[in-house]
């Protein structure tokens, strides 16, 4: 099997990564599609989830059979993995983790959410009561371990055939050491990933905000823009 910390340097030691099983939860947007594309190259068996496991079906072909991802319906995804990435709209995102509370328990669940508004001004951080999507995410599922990371990894670079090694760091936030520990090794899977803790999840908030900073950036300069954090 390969090195889980493969794709980066200063990654926690840790096992071999490669046999836990990803879902991704609204896996057939841009994002979820564009992670378990890279999970899935990465070796890892990857079932995307959908409101519709028809249409979670229709993605995971989409991307490639030779990738071999599965769709299910969201709950059978979560139920099935170890690992669920959460990466729906912030609209319906309590909701619909409220509703799969019994099905996360016990998992590590990542949360990518950024809650975001736009308006004639461009892209501005939304407030959140719980104070981040993530820290919300653990509010409603107290059973499961609850880490934030990839707010800032663009769809578009993940979904993109061309590129095989990509160029940034992944901050990744929680409160529970072995599930930060696992997942910023998990962040590191992907060629050129580094994951850096990034703190608490009390600190998740301006960590999603800062993704309306680089929509700001993405506008202006055209790109695909990610974060590196230097001197580590
Ligand atoms: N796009 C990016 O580059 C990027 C980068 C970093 C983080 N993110 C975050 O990742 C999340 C997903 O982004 P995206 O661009 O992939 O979004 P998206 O395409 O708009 O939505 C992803 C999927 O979520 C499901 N969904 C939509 N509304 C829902 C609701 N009310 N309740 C439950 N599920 C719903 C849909 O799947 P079904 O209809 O099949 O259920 C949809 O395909 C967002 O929170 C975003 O902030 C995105």
């Amino acid at each position: 099997m390969t090195d889980p910390n493969a794709g980066g340097s200063g990654q926690p030691e840790g096992p071999d990564l490669s046999a836990l099983v990803i879902a991704i939860l609204g896996g057939t947007g841009d994002q979820g599609r564009g992670l378990a594309r890279r999970f899935a190259i990465a070796g890892h068996r990857v079932i995307i989830g959908s409101r519709q496991a028809e249409r979670a079906t229709a993605a995971a072909t989409e991307l490639g059979s030779s990738l071999g991802i599965e769709g299910a319906a969201n709950a059978e995804a979560a139920r099935q993995a170890d690992i669920v990435i959460v990466a729906v709209p912030w609209d319906g995102h309590g909701e619909l983790l409220a509703a799969l509370a019994d099905d996360l328990a016990d998992k590590i669940v990542i949360d990518c959410v950024n809650p975001l508004g736009f308006d004639a001004r461009g892209c501005h951080r939304l407030p959140v009561p719980e104070g981040s999507a993530a820290e919300q995410a653990a509010a409603a599922l107290p059973r499961s371990r609850v880490v934030g990371a990839f707010h800032h990894v663009s769809a578009v670079v993940l979904l993109d055939p061309q590129v095989s090694k990509l160029d940034l760091d992944v901050l990744v936030l929680g409160d529970d050491r072995q599930a930060t520990d696992l997942v910023q090794a998990l962040a590191a899977r992907i060629p050129g990933v580094r994951g850096v803790y990034a703190g608490r999840l009390r600190n998740c908030g301006q960590v999603e905000g800062l993704t309306a900073n680089l929509v700001s950036i993405n506008r202006r300069y055209k790109a695909h823009a990610g974060l590196r954090i230097t001197d580590i």
